[in-house]
C-alpha cells in the first residue's frame, strides 16, 4: 500500500466520515444515512464515487471506532474496484495513524491458494490524505508500518499446518532477519534442544515427524546496559491435542494455535521499522502436537529448562509446556524488566470473554492498567482476569513440581497462568491469553475473517508508550 498525501480532492474514489449528531446533507435523506456507526451510503457526483461512514456518536468518536469505520469503508469501495482511495481528514487529523491501519487492514484478504480466476481482480493500493494539516505525514507512515506488520502476521497465521510448521516457521523468521539487519535470528534444532535441556518443547514436539524449533529474536534499539524486555509466544502450529486427542469439529481452527508466536514476529518486525528506542527480545516456542507412537503421553513426567518437572496429565494442555521452557530462558538470560507472554492457551478464556476480548494476568495491576489503555487505543482490546495463589496451589503435583491440568473446569485460564508464572522466577511477568481474539471465522467491521494479528497493534501501543 502507498500513502500519499494532499490538500485538495480530485475526482478519485473518496471517504468522508460523519457522525451522527453533525451530518447533514442537501441530497442524502436522513433515512439513507444519519451517520450512525459503521453505516456507510454511496453518493456518486458524475463519475466520482463518495463513500459516507458512520462514526456514531461524537462522544464515542476515538481511535478505535475511527480505525474500525475507516475499514469499513475501505473494505466496501474495494470491493466495487476502487484503486485509490482520498479520505477526507479534516477533523479528524489526530486520527490519522488509525484511518491508514484501518484501510490497510481491511484490504487484505487471505487469497494465497485460490486459483487466479477467484483472486480479487483490483485492489487498494492508493491512499491518500487529503489535509492541510502537515502533522499528520509522521503518524500515518507510522499507520503503516504497524498494519503491515499486521497484515504479515495474518498471512502467516493463515497459512494451514502443511505449510507453516515450526521449521519453516523459523525460515519466516530468518527471511525477516534478511530483510531487517536490526533484527538478529537465533533457532534452536531439535538435536540442539536436546543438547540444552529444553525439555518442554521437546516432549510436545515429539509426536511429529516435523520437528520442534525455538527461536530467538533480538532488536537493540537503544543502549546496551539498556534492560531488555522479553515477548515471548506459542508457536503450536498446529494443535490436535495428542494423544488426549481433540474431537474432530472445527479442529481445523487449531492452525491458529501459532498465533501468539507469529505475533511475536510482526511485533519485532514493526519495532525494527519505527527503530523504536527500547531493546527487545522475542522468544518462540514451536512445536506440532501430534498423536503418535512417540508422543508424549499424559502420566509423563518431563524435565524443563528450568530444572523443574512437569507432570503431563493431558497432551492438549501443551502450550503451558513448551511456554515454560521459553519463560526460563527469558528469565536465566535476559533478567528482562518485563516479561509478556501471548498465547492461544485456553478454551477456558474465550468463554470467560467471548471471542473479542484478550484475558490479561498479571500481578501488577500498573502493567494491566496501561494493557487495557493500549488496547482500547490499539483496538486489540483486553481485560484483566486473576492470577496468583489462589489457583497456583491446584497446579502443584504429588509426583512432581507441577501438573499441566489442575482445578477442574472452573477458572481453566487463570490456573494456566498461574502454572506459567512458576517458570519466570522473579521476573514481572504478564500473559496474554488470545485465544479468542486471534482469529475470526466471521467477518469484523473492516476485517476479513482468518487471523486477525491481534496482539500486534496492542504490544506496539503499550512498548511506544
Ligand atoms: N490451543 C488450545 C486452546 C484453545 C482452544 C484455543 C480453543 C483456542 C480455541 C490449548 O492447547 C488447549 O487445548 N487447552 C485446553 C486445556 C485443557 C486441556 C486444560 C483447553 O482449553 O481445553
Ligand atoms: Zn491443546
Ligand atoms: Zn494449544
Amino acid at each position: 500500500m502507498k500513502i500519499t498525501y494532499k490538500t485538495n480532492f480530485s475526482t478519485a474514489d473518496r471517504i468522508c466520515f460523519a457522525d451522527n449528531k453533525s451530518f447533514s446533507s442537501d441530497t442524502i435523506s436522513k433515512e439513507e444515512f444519519a451517520g450512525e456507526k459503521n453505516s456507510t451510503v454511496l453518493v456518486r457526483e458524475g463519475k466520482q464515487r463518495i463513500l459516507y461512514v458512520g462514526l456514531g456518536k461524537p462522544e464515542e468518536v476515538n481511535a478505535r471506532t475511527v480505525r474500525a469505520a475507516a475499514g469499513v469503508a475501505t473494505l466496501q469501495l474495494g470491493k466495487i474496484g476502487a484503486k485509490t482511495i482520498e479520505f477526507a481528514l479534516e477533523g479528524l487529523e489526530s486520527f490519522a495513524q488509525e484511518i491508514v491501519e484501518g484501510a490497510v487492514q481491511a484490504s487484505y484478504k487471505f487469497e494465497t491458494f485460490l486459483p487466479k480466476d477467484r483472486k480479487r481482480k483490483t485492489t487498494v493500493s492508493t491512499i491518500t490524505l487529503v489535509s492541510e494539516d502537515k502533522s499528520i505525514k509522521k503518524p500515518a507512515a507510522n499507520g503503516l508500518i504497524i498494519a503491515n506488520a499486521t497484515n504479515y502476521v495474518r498471512e502467516i497465521g493463515n497459512l494451514p499446518g502443511n505449510e507453516i510448521y515450526p521449521e519453516s516457521l523459523a525460515k519466516q523468521a530468518k527471511d525477516l532477519a534478511k530483510e531487517l539487519p536490526a533484527l538478529k535470528v537465533k533457532v534452536w534444532t531439535e538435536a540442539v534442544l536436546k543438547k540444552e535441556g529444553f525439555g518442554g518443547i521437546l516432549a510436545v514436539g515429539k509426536g511429529s515427524e516435523r520437528g520442534p524449533r525455538f527461536i530467538k529474536i533480538d532488536y537493540q534499539g537503544a543502549k546496551k546496559s539498556d534492560p531488555t524486555t522479553a515477548i515471548v509466544g506459542k508457536a503450536i502450529t498446529f494443535d490436535t491435542g495428542g494423544i488426549s486427542l481433540k474431537p474432530g469439529a472445527e479442529m481445523d481452527e487449531m492452525k491458529f494455535d501459532k498465533m501468539g508466536g507469529v505475533a511475536v514476529l510482526g511485533i519485532l518486525k514493526a519495532a525494527a521499522e519505527l527503530k523504536l528506542p527500547i531493546n527487545l527480545v522475542g522468544l518462540i516456542a514451536s512445536a506440532e502436537n501430534m498423536p503418535s507412537h512417540n508422543a508424549y503421553r499424559p502420566g509423563d513426567i518431563i524435565p524443563t529448562y528450568s530444572g523443574k518437572t512437569i507432570e503431563v496429565l493431558n497432551t492438549d494442555a501443551e502450550g503451558r509446556i513448551v511456554l515454560a521452557d521459553a519463560l526460563a530462558y527469558a528469565d536465566k538470560h535476559y533478567q528482562p524488566k518485563e516479561i509478556i507472554e501471548l498465547s492461544t492457551l485456553t478454551g477456558a478464556c474465550l468463554i470467560a470473554l467471548g471471542n473479542l476480548r484478550a484475558g490479561v494476568f498479571t500481578r501488577d495491576n500498573q502493567s494491566a492498567q496501561s494493557l487495557f489503555a493500549a488496547g482500547e487505543k490499539s483496538g486489540d482490546r483486553v481485560w484483566h482476569l486473576p492470577m496468583g495463589d489462589e489457583f497456583s496451589e491446584a497446579m502443584k503435583s504429588e509426583i512432581a513440581d507441577v501438573k499441566n491440568l489442575g482445578g477442574g473446569r472452573l477458572g481453566g485460564a487463570s490456573s494456566a497462568a498461574s502454572f506459567l508464572e512458576n517458570f519466570v522466577g522473579n521476573t514481572p511477568f504478564t500473559h496474554i491469553d488470545i485465544a479468542g481474539p486471534a482469529w475470526t471465522t466471521k467477518p469484523l467491521p473492516g476485517l476479513q475473517t482468518g487471523a486477525t494479528g491481534f496482539g500486534v497493534k496492542l504490544l506496539l501501543e503499550y512498548l511506544r508508550k
